[in-house]
């Protein structure tokens, strides 16, 4: 999967990128990932990204013209017309499922990241395809949003993980929540591991696993269950 994050602060972005599992992806090519300064789009001589809104207010608004003029480029650089998703407190939630979907169904995606009072409403109505909350609350910028998308769904790319056997027995992938997960020592703290995990009967673990998801998900997030 080829991923493009538009932003005023690809140094944010990138550190995450580049380390742990995402970094490892990358490096292996599993995923290609660009973070793009969106100043380096700006057509004034000072660079400039954002202004005063209209009809008076707090804050200042990112202009128009460095986003669509930085996804131009993108589409130049990739050949093609990445779908484009803003994040936006004003979007879906997204969840498990709507990662899926993205993997699913894109091969190419990008990502705009907004900043202060959020971008000029027509850059969006000419060049986005979606907006995409990760939450009713509202951040200071689009970028922890944006990571928080690129990596649900850069998990799901062959090859990023070892096995999709990783992701696939996860909390929320068939819509129950992950059973608990233990490691050595088998006693620690006085708490033991549950004896049937130590007892290499694969059936019994399987149906230990399975019984244990449903006490969580119905504990924690009865919803998940209807
Ligand atoms: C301070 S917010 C702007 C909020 C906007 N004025 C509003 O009230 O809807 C700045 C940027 O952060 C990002 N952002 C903030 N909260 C977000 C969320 N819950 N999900 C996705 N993006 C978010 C968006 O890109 C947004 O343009």
């Amino acid at each position: 999967m080829k991923i493009d994050i538009m932003t005023l602060f690809p140094e944010m972005c990138e550190a995450f990128l580049n380390t742990s599992v995402i970094g490892r992806a990358l490096k292996s090519g599993a995923v290609d990932i660009k973070c793009h300064q969106i100043r380096d789009f700006a057509y004034d001589k000072h660079k400039r990204v954002d202004d005063t809104p209209y009809g008076g207010g707090k804050g200042m608004v990112m202009l128009a013209e460095p986003i669509y003029k930085c996804f131009e480029h993108i589409c130049d650089e990739r050949s093609c017309r990445p779908h484009l998703i803003y994040m936006s407190p004003k979007g879906r939630v997204f969840n498990q499922e709507i990662a899926k979907e993205i993997n699913h169904n894109f091969e190419n995606i990008a990502v705009l990241c907004g900043h202060y009072e959020g971008v000029d409403e027509r850059v969006i109505e000419e060049i986005v395809d979606e907006q995409i909350s990760i939450g009713d609350y509202v951040l200071t910028g689009g970028e922890l949003p944006a990571l928080v998308l690129v990596d649900a769904v850069s998990r799901l790319v062959p090859g990023v993980l070892s096995d999709s056997v990783c992701f696939e027995e996860e909390s929320h992938y068939n819509g129950l929540l992950e059973h608990p997960q233990y490691t050595k020592p088998s006693i620690w703290h006085g708490k033991e591991v549950p004896e049937v995990l130590l007892s290499g009967h694969h059936a019994k673990i399987e149906e230990w696993k399975v019984q244990k998801s449903l006490e969580t998900t119905e504990k924690t997030r009865p919803d998940l269950i209807k």
